[in-house]
């Protein structure tokens, strides 16, 4: 604590000013001597000073008046008054006036040291002390300038936000939220969501993210139909440092433009489908009055072009009518006439039918039935998921493999599962094969000839039947997709 320290010694007597410098130096003090208070002042004005030794008794300007100056221009500098025997009372006069101790003529040199070093290490903390708070004011000041940038960019940003705490109150909005809610004053304070958000399934995903406790912080993603405009929300929980669930967050963006295209490519998509299956369908006809030998005979080379025309004209109608299926599920109109339906035969029907093609690739194929009833639904259609499923099982699986197909009756629904044990799917591309036109680029699948539209097909039909799908699947094990319909309860 010595080392830097600058004592400044005032003292009318020359010997009491050497003396404290000789002691004081030895120590490692930087020392400055002044022979009267005019003088101490001129130091004081001129360089730093860390503690002053100060005589009472001096001629031109007496130590009580330089106590009083230096307690009001430098109040932080202690000030230890030096006095002779008798005079202590002086002394104790002066703490009262503000000196931070006082020692007595002659000095006792230990005693002497003590006092100047305890004065050293008051001044030393109270730099430190004043270093601190300068470094917090600071803080402070980087944090407000931080939370005011923050500001600036929520309020300007183009999406909506949207803070709630677990009480489903919102506790802060931006101004896009409120222009995208169409509401034209912006609440004051937390306020109930149900003030902000009419959308009854937002406000249950929200109350469904504050209820999981062990949130890992997924986000969840929806679309909202408001009146002219449609909205997709991403919300997730606003979790704590002690990963306690404390609100939720919303981010909401406007995609009614991009609904517009999307419906705008898929009309101009069902328009080509529909123009080219005509004519399509008018060759085929014509192929197969070819090769029916109808119009004349076909030697083999010639049967043998046009059979291999007609495949790949049935692989295109095929692409044509899932195109033109899609399109339907998309309007609404594919699921029409739902009549009861016994899925057993249904079943029973495709796996005839695929049976051949498994042989073919060493798959053995089996299925089984237990409690079930009929259910209300298109037939045609319902053959869709099945078609599907099933040859997918078949399709992304190697030789030697197992599909197993089977229905269950469970109370009010039948479970239809249909497992393989085939190349599987990561977690990863799991969400993503329902969507059209996907398919997983899997070197051992590459030969697999489709067009990603099956499954997207499949979730439609199921949908439009109020069921769901599911989907299990531990890559080079197995996958099992998972149907569940509504079956008819004939008490009823
Ligand atoms: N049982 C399965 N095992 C492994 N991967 C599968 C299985 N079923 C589907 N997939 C993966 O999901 C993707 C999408 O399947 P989907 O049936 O929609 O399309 P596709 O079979 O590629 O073409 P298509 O429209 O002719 O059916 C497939 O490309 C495949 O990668
Ligand atoms: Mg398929």
């Amino acid at each position: 604590m010595v080392e830097n320290t600058h004592v400044l010694v005032v003292d009318d007597e020359e010997v009491v000013r050497e003396g404290c410098r000789r002691v004081l130096t030895s120590k490692g003090y930087e020392i400055a001597t002044a022979e009267n208070g005019k003088r101490a002042l001129e130091i004081l004005a001129a360089q730093k000073i860390d503690i002053i030794l100060l005589d009472l008794k001096m001629p031109v300007m007496g130590g009580e008046e330089v106590l009083l100056k230096t307690r009001d221009i430098y109040p932080e500098i202690p000030v230890v008054v030096i006095t002779g025997h008798g005079t202590v009372d002086t002394a104790v006069e002066c703490m009262k006036k503000g000196a931070y101790d006082f020692i007595t003529k002659p000095f006792q040199i230990d005693q002497f040291l003590i006092t100047v070093g305890r004065a050293a290490d008051k001044r030393h903390l109270e730099l430190k002390a004043r270093q601190f708070e300068a470094e917090n004011i600071r803080n402070l000041y980087d944090l407000n300038l931080e939370k005011s940038r923050l500001k600036t960019i929520i309020n300007r940003m183009a999406n909506g936000v949207m803070v709630t705490n677990r009480n489903l109150e919102v506790v802060l909005h931006n101004p896009a939220l409120m222009r995208l809610m169409e509401i034209a004053e912006r609440p004051k304070g937390p306020t109930p969501i149900s003030k902000i958000i009419k959308d009854t399934a937002l406000i249950d995903t929200l109350k469904q993210l504050l209820g999981d406790e062990e949130s890992e912080g997924e986000s969840i993603s929806q679309e909202i139909q408001l009146k002219k405009n449609i909205l997709r929300a991403l919300s997730a929980p606003a979790i704590d440092p002690d990963r306690t669930v404390a609100g939720t967050v919303t981010v909401l963006e406007d995609i009614t433009a991009f609904k517009q295209l999307d419906q705008m490519k898929s009309d101009f998509v069902n328009m080509v489908a529909h123009e080219l299956r005509s004519p399509l369908v008018a060759i085929r006809q014509i192929n197969s009055v070819l090769l029916e030998g109808l119009a004349g005979p076909l030697e083999e080379k010639q049967q043998d072009f046009v059979s291999r025309g007609m495949n790949k004209i049935d692989s295109l109608l095929n692409l044509i009518n899932d195109l033109l299926d899609i399109a339907k599920l998309e309007a609404g109109k594919f699921v029409q006439h739902q009549v009861p339906t016994d899925i057993s035969n249904i079943i029973e029907e495709i796996v005839a039918l695929m049976e051949p093609r498994a042989q073919e690739q060493g798959i053995v194929l089996n299925h089984f039935f237990e409690n079930l009833k009929p259910v209300q639904a298109d037939p045609k259609k319902i053959e869709e998921i099945f078609n599907n499923l099933i040859s997918n099982a078949i399709n992304y699986s190697p030789e030697g493999g197992r599909v197993t197909i089977s229905a269950k009756g469970l109370g009010e629904y039948m479970e239809i599962r249909v497992e393989d044990t085939g190349v599987g799917i990561t977690k990863e591309e799991l969400p993503k094969i329902f969507d059209k036109f996907y398919r997983v680029k899997n070197p051992k699948t590459r030969q697999v000839i489709g067009t990603g539209l099956g499954l997207a097909i499949v979730k439609g039909v199921v949908d439009a039947h109020q069921g769901s799908i599911q989907v299990e699947s531990v890559p080079d094990v197995g996958t099992t997709f998972k149907v569940l319909l509504p079956m008819i309860d004939n008490k009823g």
